[in-house]
């Protein structure tokens, strides 16, 4: 179908007026975002919050339960990792708006007395365990086409912090076009729609077009650790987790923290009819929220971290499975109907966004492993305040970091 009438079947004849007066060059390249959107995308806009069966507490182990059994677990993750069969996969595509910075969030620096950038630390991290193991994990690294050069430059500039290079990968993920309050497809620029990164629920699809499933670096691998950019504590291709998880025969696992009141904002692990799934604190009744086991814990106390572990025979099972798209009211800038670009005080439009979280359930089960929040866990959202850089840098020192 050619762009008018794309434009037409989907209600977008308003960008019709603009076509017209573009150059060649930008017609082409906007009839080839046209020709490339998932309308499927844009219909979530009216579509409900499917029912997901009843909702139960999920099985997980303890932090009691892993100092038991640190030394099996631990071989068995180890052996894995030095055999090839973890890859570590660092979501790096987002935005991180609410940190202010336009630049890649791994590029912020979290020092004090000396740079230390996010991408360093988390490198640091990755390196201990290769020093475990006696082995590099393949790292993947998925960017989107809003910072993945400058991404890629950084990494060069600082030699990839002396992690070998060879076992670096990039990959780009997809962008989704961004809507406003009606429906209504927006413009960034002449011959160029409004887009946004589609979400950390496609890093596996972006990773398969990017060709990296046949790259040799990742022959022997059997599971992916991915894990988000911001949280500068966490253990990356974590032997004791590996281990678990494997042991346990689940075929993904999460790392998480116990909630540490019954009203905290994190979104929990539970089973909902009968399939691990991740349940937002404000989709959770209070009842529920405060109802606490035989031995007096939260029963919906295990709040995610974004660090998980995925089977990758059964992600390729379930790849052609469709999750659902979150839809969030954003300020976008576009351009006007006179080719003026405005930067809107107040939301003004929709961006669409698949969620790593949701692929969990697609997984068919789930292991829950939990993490000490004081050691593990100190994400960098937001500049002050709650999990910001300050919180952040105190946590660090707090174990050992030199800032
Ligand atoms: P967040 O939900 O915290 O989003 O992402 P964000 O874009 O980093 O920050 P805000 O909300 O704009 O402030 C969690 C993780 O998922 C990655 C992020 O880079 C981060 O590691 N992510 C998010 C992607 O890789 N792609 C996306 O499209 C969105």
């Amino acid at each position: 179908m050619d762009t008018e009438t794309l434009l037409k079947t989907h209600s977008q004849q308003h960008l019709l007026k603009s076509y017209e007066k573009w150059n060649e060059a930008e017609r082409e390249n906007f009839d080839r975002q046209i020709s490339a959107i998932d309308w499927s995308i844009l219909e979530s806009l009216n579509a409900g919050n499917a029912e997901k069966g009843e909702i139960r507490p999920i099985d997980g182990i303890s932090l009691r339960e892993i100092e038991a059994n640190r030394a099996a677990y631990e071989k068995a993750g180890k052996a894995a990792v030095k055999a090839g069969k973890v890859a570590a996969v660092l979501l790096a595509g987002g935005q991180g708006t609410r940190l202010g910075t336009s630049a890649p969030k791994g590029t912020f620096n979290i020092g004090v007395t000396r740079p230390l950038y996010i991408f360093q630390q988390l490198i640091e991290n990755l390196k201990e365990v290769c020093a475990q193991c006696g082995a590099f994990v393949p790292l993947l690294i998925m960017t989107s086409e809003k910072n993945d050069e400058e991404t890629r430059a950084f990494f060069e500039q600082h030699e990839y912090f002396g992690y070998p290079k060879n076992c670096v990968r990039f990959f780009v993920q997809e962008m989704a076009p961004c809507v406003d309050l009606s429906g209504k497809l927006l413009l960034e620029s002449k011959g160029r729609l409004a887009s946004s990164p589609n979400g950390n629920g496609g890093w596996y699809l972006s990773l398969a077009r990017a060709g990296l499933l046949e790259d040799e670096l990742l022959s022997a691998v059997e599971w992916f650790n991915v894990f988000a950019v911001d949280n500068v504590l966490q253990r990356i291709a974590d032997p004791a987790f590996v281990g678990a998880t494997i042991l346990s025969k689940r075929k993904s696992g999460a790392k998480v923290v116990r909630k540490a009141r019954p009203e905290e904002k994190v979104g929990v692990l539970c089973l909902e009819g009968g399939l691990p799934s991740v349940i937002e604190y404000y989709e959770l009744s209070e009842e529920l929220a405060n109802l606490k086991t035989d031995t007096g814990e939260l029963a919906y106390g295990f709040g995610v971290t974004l660090n998980y572990l995925f089977h990758a025979q059964t992600l390729k099972k379930i790849a052609a499975e469709k999750i659902p798209v979150h839809v969030a009211k954003k300020k976008i800038p576009y351009m006007n109907e006179s080719g003026e670009l405005v930067e809107p005080e107040s939301e003004n439009g929709y961006k669409f966004e698949t969620l790593i979280l949701d692929m969990i359930r697609l997984m068919g089960s789930c292991l829950p492993y939990e993490v000490e929040r004081e050691k593990e866990f100190a994400p960098v959202k937001n500049k002050t305040g709650i999990d910001s850089v300050d919180t952040a840098r105190v946590l660090l020192e707090k174990n050992g970091v030199k800032l």
